[in-house]
């Protein structure tokens, strides 16, 4: 979908942007005019994921995990500038909690939560240079209410958390900061719970509009808060999963 280019001139960064939502949220800013970096570990998939957008995209290889190369792909965008971060990458371990360990917990929130920090530590200066400023943390409805899944839930409450604490830190340099917040969505990693009857059973009782995201779908809400037009919106965070945090 083209919004009629609202985004023209702006550099964006998403992580985990090979495939699944961040690829579709990349593909989106794209439409929009912005000049998309791709984040992810896998330089094939995301060679080949840039040559399929519309737009321009450019691959990015790092592992946000990684400090060093977490450097080096900023020394990269230090380049020609930085505008909008969307904090993609979430891990999950769905073991119980007796399997997961100390060390388990440590990489789950290194992954979800601290490099997210860092990442946008490093993206504030340059999006005060820039005179523009968003950072998009894509968190979950586990951000909000849980059903065990105990390091993941824990990572997604404090990415929330650490959203508003960025809109306040950020704000006077004008540089919104907000969370999108996905329910159930229909990806790739997704694809044996999208098979499985019993959850869509579940969907269709537990969510008002009865069924599982396209992951398309996310991509709206992102682009509207990466906008001139959520100029005045921060430390928000929007929920996009058919009305399961609303449906009792
Ligand atoms: N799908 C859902 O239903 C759902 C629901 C609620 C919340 N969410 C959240 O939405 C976000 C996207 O979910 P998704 O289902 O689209 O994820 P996904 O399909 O698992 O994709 C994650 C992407 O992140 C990359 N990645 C993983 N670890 C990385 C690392 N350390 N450094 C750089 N890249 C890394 C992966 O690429 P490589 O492995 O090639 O690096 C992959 O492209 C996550 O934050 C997730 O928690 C999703």
């Amino acid at each position: 979908m083209n919004t009629g280019g609202r985004l023209e001139g702006r550099v964006a960064l998403v992580t985990g942007a090979a495939r699944g939502l961040g690829y579709e949220i990349a593909k989106r800013l794209a439409a929009d005019g912005a000049a998309v970096f791709l984040g992810g570990r896998d330089s094939e998939a995301l060679h080949g994921a840039c040559e399929s957008i519309d737009g321009i995209a450019r691959p990015l290889p790092f592992d946000i995990t990684d400090a060093a190369a977490t450097a080096a792909a900023f020394a990269t965008l230090e380049e020609g500038g930085l505008d909008i971060l969307v904090n993609n990458v979430g891990e999950r371990d769905r073991r119980s909690l007796e399997d997961i360990t100390r060390a388990d917990m440590a990489r789950l929130l290194d992954a979800n939560l601290v490099a997210p920090f860092d990442l946008a530590r490093r993206a504030g200066p340059l999006m005060r240079a820039r005179g523009y400023g968003r950072i998009i943390n894509i968190t979950s409805i586990a951000a909000e209410i849980a059903r065990g899944d105990a390091a993941y839930t824990a990572s997604k409450g404090g990415l929330a958390a650490l959203t508003r604490a960025l809109a306040a830190e950020l704000g006077r340099d004008g540089i919104t900061v907000n969370s999108v917040a996905p329910g159930y969505f229909a990806t790739e990693a997704n694809a044996a719970m999208v098979a499985d009857k019993a959850i869509a059973e579940h969907l269709a009782r537990r969510t008002s509009l009865g069924r599982w995201g396209e992951p398309h779908e996310i991509a709206g809400a992102v682009a509207f808060l990466a906008s001139p037009d959520a100029s005045y919106i921060t430390g928000q965070s929007i929920a996009v999963d058919g009305g399961y945090l609303a449906h009792f």
